[in-house]
């Protein structure tokens, strides 16, 4: 009986452990102030210029400068009924798509709610 019941744990311990490996730990997202109101212009656009812009910019598909990303972005990039559906919160995401960079955590968020707060060209 004793033994049968160490070979249980034994198995039980392999499995468990095998399994962990397999587990989906989505990444923890800090904490944001859902009181703040983001706005694009000093929230979001700093994120596309230091990873995006070098190549949404200039002639290629989505521009994502200053002075285009407003109109690039809204309405066809934005599901304001589903903000986590748009495209340019999802795809970028950190389990997103994306080829190229994908946002952190934080920045998923800090886009995330600017497009939650109506995804305004403020
Ligand atoms: C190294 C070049 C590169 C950089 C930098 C880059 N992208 Fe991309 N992006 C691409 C390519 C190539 C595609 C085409 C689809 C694909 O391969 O994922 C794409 C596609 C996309 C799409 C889908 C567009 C569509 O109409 O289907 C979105 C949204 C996007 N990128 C957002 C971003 C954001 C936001 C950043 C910055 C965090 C970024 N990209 C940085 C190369 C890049």
């Amino acid at each position: 009986m004793r033994k049968i019941y160490l070979v249980f744990i034994v198995v039980m311990a392999v499995i468990m452990s095998s399994c962990s490996y397999n587990v989906y730990v989505p990444e923890e997202a800090p904490p944001i102030d859902s009181t703040k109101v983001f706005s694009l212009a000093t929230d979001v656009q700093p994120i596309f210029d230091g990873k995006c812009v070098s190549c949404h910019g200039d002639t290629k598909g989505l521009h994502l400068e200053a002075e285009n990303a407003y109109d690039n972005i809204v309405p066809n990039n934005v599901n304001l009924e589903i903000p986590e559906e748009s495209l340019i919160y999802e795809y970028p995401s950190p389990s997103g798509l994306h080829s190229g960079p994908k946002y952190t955590a934080e920045e998923a968020q800090i886009v995330l709610q600017w497009i939650k707060q109506g995804a305004l060209n403020n």
